[in-house]
């Protein structure tokens, strides 16, 4: 099997991609300077949409990563989430900023931002590397939205299809075949 196998189309170019993060990179390190802010990526499918967000930014920050889950009766989202690998760092009093790679029903992101404010962060704002707004369920939108696609199976930079493609470089539509 090769890596591209099963993909039908490119929606977002690598190009389109670095382009998007250096331009989210000069707008985040102007609104968090001298705020050290904590960076929060939602794993697994937010480690590559982090790792390249943080260093576009040119001031200090800290990282940390949580792991969640959404229950499904099969194909349809139940609203509840899991904590499946919690932070180990203190919020408290932190500017937060949530690094998602997807926001699709919107249920993981609403639990994981009510549960930091609960622990008394200073703030917390969402970043988001896709959004798809046409399944939205929660009551929730990113504070920064790098790119909006449509109601397609997305897979690449992060997102996966039974955990494959998650290393492919760009993002692509997936055949389902
Ligand atoms: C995906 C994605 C988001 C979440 C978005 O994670 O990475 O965290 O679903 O969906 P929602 O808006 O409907 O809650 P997934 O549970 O597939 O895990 P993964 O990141 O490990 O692939």
């Amino acid at each position: 099997m090769n890596l591209e196998d099963g993909i039908k189309s490119v929606l977002v170019s690598e190009e389109e991609i670095s382009k998007k993060i250096t331009e989210y990179g000069k707008i985040l390190s102007e609104e968090y300077k001298d705020k050290n802010p904590l960076f929060v990526g939602i794993l697994k499918g937010s480690f590559i949409f982090m790792s390249d967000i943080v260093r576009a930014l040119t001031i200090p920050c800290e990282i940390d990563f949580m792991a969640a889950s959404s229950y499904y009766n099969g194909t349809v989202s139940t609203g509840n989430v899991k904590i499946k690998m919690d932070l180990s760092t203190d919020v408290s009093g932190r500017d937060v900023v949530i690094a998602e790679d997807i926001i699709d029903t919107g249920n993981t992101l609403c639990a994981v931002k009510k549960l930091l404010m609960e622990r008394g962060a200073k703030s917390v704002k969402i970043i988001t590397f896709l959004d798809k707004p046409d399944r939205r369920e929660a009551d929730i939108s990113a504070d920064y939205t790098l790119f909006t696609i449509p109601n397609e199976f997305v897979v690449g930079y992060g997102l996966d299809c039974a955990e494959k493609y998650r290393n492919l470089r760009y993002v692509g539509i997936y055949s389902g075949e």
